[in-house]
Order: structure tokens, then C-alpha cells, then sequence
């Protein structure tokens, strides 16, 4: 059985129909209900929706052989998986947003408040500039706006949120997409099933 962790959520949904495309359907799982696993015997494949951002967990300990993360996971927590492809989905960018008025005058610490303090530590440590981390879990536009941070780095996808709290993007720090990834020894041990569905897949991304 190949198990296939999902990111819950619209992304999710448009992951799954790839790998129905690719031939593994398992019809049960448009069924709404709050069940968050579901298998198809038959195509010996059983899927599960995960919070997006728990996958590369799930797919690192082999709790599932593939799943679907995105780049900023994947650079903030650094999971020792193999990423197959760039399915194109989930599109947005990493970037360092301030209030429109903030000048960095460079010679003062600069307060970044983040919730990826890995990429924002590589991205500071690879201009050379002195950082102070603020750690946040959300809401991280709040902090310019009440003084707790000079900067953020967070995710900018329409850029709304941002707008609508008087920030503006300073930098874009990298693109930002969906990535299926396997786990090393699943990889090894199904390589020709999963060999199969990444040609499908990448069809279809090529193809789009
Ligand atoms: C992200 C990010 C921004 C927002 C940007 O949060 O932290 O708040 O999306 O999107 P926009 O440019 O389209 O406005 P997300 O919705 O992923 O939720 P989170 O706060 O739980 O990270």
C-alpha cells in the first residue's frame, strides 16, 4: 500500500486530482465528511489529508511514502526527503515587507519578526546584514504596525493582507511552490510504481 499525504485545503484537492489523472483515484475521498483517511484496496493506495505544513513530518518518518509540501517548508525545516518535482501549484513568495515609511538606515540591529526563522536568518546572513529574530506563530503583519519588529518576513501570495495593513514588500526574498517529495527508503523500496506516477505528474504539469 503507497501512502499518499495530502495538504488539507484547496491545494490538497488539486493534488489529488493529479494523482487520480495519474491513475490512482480513490473515489471515497470527495465524500464530506471530517474522515481524514481514505483507501482504495483495489489501487493499493490510501491517502490522508495532513496540515500543510506537517507533511514533510509525516513523509521524512515514512509514515507516508509521498506528499505534497511547499518550498518554504521545505527550506525552513530542512526534511531529509528527496523533492521529485515542482508541480507549479500553491504559487506565491517569500519577501521582507515594512510600513511604506521605513527606511533601513543599516546601521542598527534590524528587528525581523517571522515565522520562518530559518529562511530569514539564511536570507539576512547571506547579505551580511545583523538581525534580531522575533519568532512569531501569526498575525505576523502586526508587529511593524505596534513597534515590535522594523521588518517582517512572511508569505506573500495576493499581497491583500499586506495592503490592508499598510505594509509594503521591500524584498522578495524566493519563489515559492508546491513540491512532491518522497521518503528516501519508500523511494528505493517503490521505485517503479513511484517512478510511474512522477512521469504522469510531470505530464500533467508540463501539459497545464
Ligand atoms: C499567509 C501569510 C499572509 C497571507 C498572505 O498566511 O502569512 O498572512 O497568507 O496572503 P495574501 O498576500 O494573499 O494576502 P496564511 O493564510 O497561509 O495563514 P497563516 O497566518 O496561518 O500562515
Amino acid at each position: 500500500m503507497l501512502n499518499i499525504a495530502l495538504p488539507k485545503g484547496r491545494l490538497g484537492e488539486k493534488v489529488y486530482a493529479m494523482f487520480e489523472a495519474a491513475g490512482y483515484e480513490c473515489p471515497s475521498i470527495k465524500e464530506t465528511n471530517r474522515k481524514l483517511i481514505f483507501e482504495n484496496e483495489e489501487k493499493q493506495v490510501r491517502y490522508f489529508w495532513v496540515k500543510p505544513s506537517d507533511v514533510a513530518i509525516y513523509v521524512e518518518r515514512g509514515a507516508a511514502d509521498l506528499g505534497v509540501a511547499g518550498k518554504d517548508i521545505l527550506l525552513e525545516y530542512e526534511p531529509n526527503v528527496y523533492e521529485l518535482l515542482d508541480l507549479q501549484l500553491g504559487k506565491c513568495r517569500m519577501a521582507v515587507a515594512a510600513p511604506a515609511d521605513f527606511h533601513d538606515d543599516g546601521e542598527r540591529t534590524l528587528r525581523v519578526a517571522t515565522k520562518f526563522t530559518n529562511i530569514a536568518a539564511n536570507y539576512y546572513a547571506s547579505i551580511g546584514r545583523e538581525i534580531d529574530i522575533i519568532k512569531l506563530n501569526g498575525s505576523i503583519e502586526l508587529a511593524p504596525i505596534l513597534g515590535l519588529s522594523n521588518v517582517i518576513v512572511d508569505i506573500v501570495e495576493t499581497g491583500a493582507t499586506l495592503k490592508e495593513n499598510n505594509l509594503t514588500v521591500m524584498e522578495t526574498i524566493l519563489p515559492i511552490s508546491a513540491r512532491l517529495i518522497a521518503n528516501k527508503s519508500s523511494f528505493q523500496f517503490h521505485s517503479e510504481t513511484m517512478e510511474e506516477i512522477l512521469q504522469s505528474l510531470r505530464k500533467q504539469v508540463d501539459q497545464r
